[in-house]
């Protein structure tokens, strides 16, 4: 008989406070998701038409521990029935995931349980794992949100090749700021979705920065430019002041410059696809939440024979589940020391 029967199953509290979403979740070892609490701070950023970071610091230091609680609570789990804890340190604002930095090393410490150190790009990747229910990797992994547009050969779950970036703005940032020249408010991203389903896409030609580059990178802030004049009705010099425009304009403005955004990026999957051979493709991150992106991404894999994967909604868009991706560190041994610090760059500082 074993004299030390496991009745329970591994459990693991995962904390992500990398930009301005508060965020906890317990996922067990199978990666079934017990809670996920997120607390957002949309309304506190609103006025400013992004994320101020000083505000969110704060908001995150009022809102972590509640979070946590609500977490363990919801999972009707106890501190002490926890295995490890994982938590994002990089990339993101310094001051947001210094929060949640430290509240993840002292529960580790005070537990007695092992920290584990997460990419929040890497966890967005993860969350298509999750999804699936079963192994993904290798794949072709496009990461788009707010801060990055990244694409990778995913080897396996923790062994990315970085192929081709943003050399400019991410395709979030050129949601939300075609959003806020379009007067449709913040987080741009849903706001340009929900007025494109009443436009006409074909009605502007917007450029598609490096369509027909061989590289795999990816350039968004002419494509902004670009709206900006159409807005302006102006095509050069600086414009001033925006002028008020009719509902349906806004609309087709919307919707032209969600599918030229839509089109970059569903390009360059395949471009992607056909360099490494992959036939899995992986797609995570808040703008693949997107309806029109999963629409043609699910399109173009059906002509390619590629099995797309992608996260449900609440998943693309920050929460702290993902960070289960702590399993795959800890099954290969990598644990993090106690003197972790954060890093807002993607690359590990040594
Ligand atoms: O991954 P995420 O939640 O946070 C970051 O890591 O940045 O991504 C946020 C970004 C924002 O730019 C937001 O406008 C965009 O994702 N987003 C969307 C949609 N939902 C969120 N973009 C396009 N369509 C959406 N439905
Ligand atoms: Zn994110």
């Amino acid at each position: 008989m074993n004299r030390f029967p496991r009745t329970a199953p591994d459990l693991l509290l995962a904390i992500e406070s990398s930009c301005d979403e508060t965020a906890a979740a317990v996922v067990d070892r199978r990666l079934a998701i017990l809670s996920n609490v997120v607390s957002s701070q949309t309304e506190l950023h609103r006025r400013y038409g992004g994320v101020v970071p000083e505000i969110a610091s704060r908001a995150h230091v009022r809102r972590i521990i509640p979070a946590i609680d609500e977490a363990l609570r919801t999972a009707g789990v106890h501190l002490n029935e926890l295995t490890a804890v994982a938590v994002t340190s990089r990339p993101g604002l310094v001051g947001s995931l210094l929060v949640g930095l430290t509240a993840a090393k002292t529960l580790a410490l005070a537990l007695g349980i092992p920290l584990v150190d997460v990419s929040h790009v890497e966890a967005h990747l993860y969350a298509c794992r999750m999804s699936a229910g079963q192994e993904v990797f290798p794949a072709v992994g496009l990461v788009v949100s707010g801060g990055h547009t990244l694409l990778y050969d995913c080897v396996s779950a923790v062994d990315f090749e970085l192929l081709g970036s943003t050399i400019d703005d991410a395709a979030g940032e050129a949601f939300d700021k075609g959003a806020k020249l379009l007067g449709l408010g913040y987080p741009g991203g849903p706001a340009i979705q929900q007025a494109a389903q009443s436009g006409d896409a074909r009605a502007v030609c917007f450029p598609r920065p490096l369509i027909d580059s061989r590289r795999l990178d990816f350039s968004f802030s002419g494509l902004k430019t670009a709206l900006l004049y159409a807005v302006s009705g102006s095509s050069q010099g600086r414009v001033v002041e925006l002028p008020d425009l009719p509902p349906s304009r806004v609309c087709d403005l919307a919707a032209s410059y969600q599918e030229a955004i839509v089109d970059v990026l569903v390009a360059k999957c395949r471009q992607a696809l056909a360099c490494t051979q992959r036939t899995t493709l992986c797609v995570g991150g808040g703008v693949a939440a997107n309806g029109r992106l999963r629409q043609r991404l699910s399109q173009m894999c059906g002509e390619t024979l590629t099995e797309l994967v992608l996260a449900p909604p609440e998943l693309c868009t920050d929460n702290a589940a993902m960070a289960a991706l702590a399993w795959e560190l800890l099954d290969r041994g990598v644990v993090a020391p106690l003197d972790l610090d954060v890093t807002p760059g993607l690359l590990r500082r040594r």
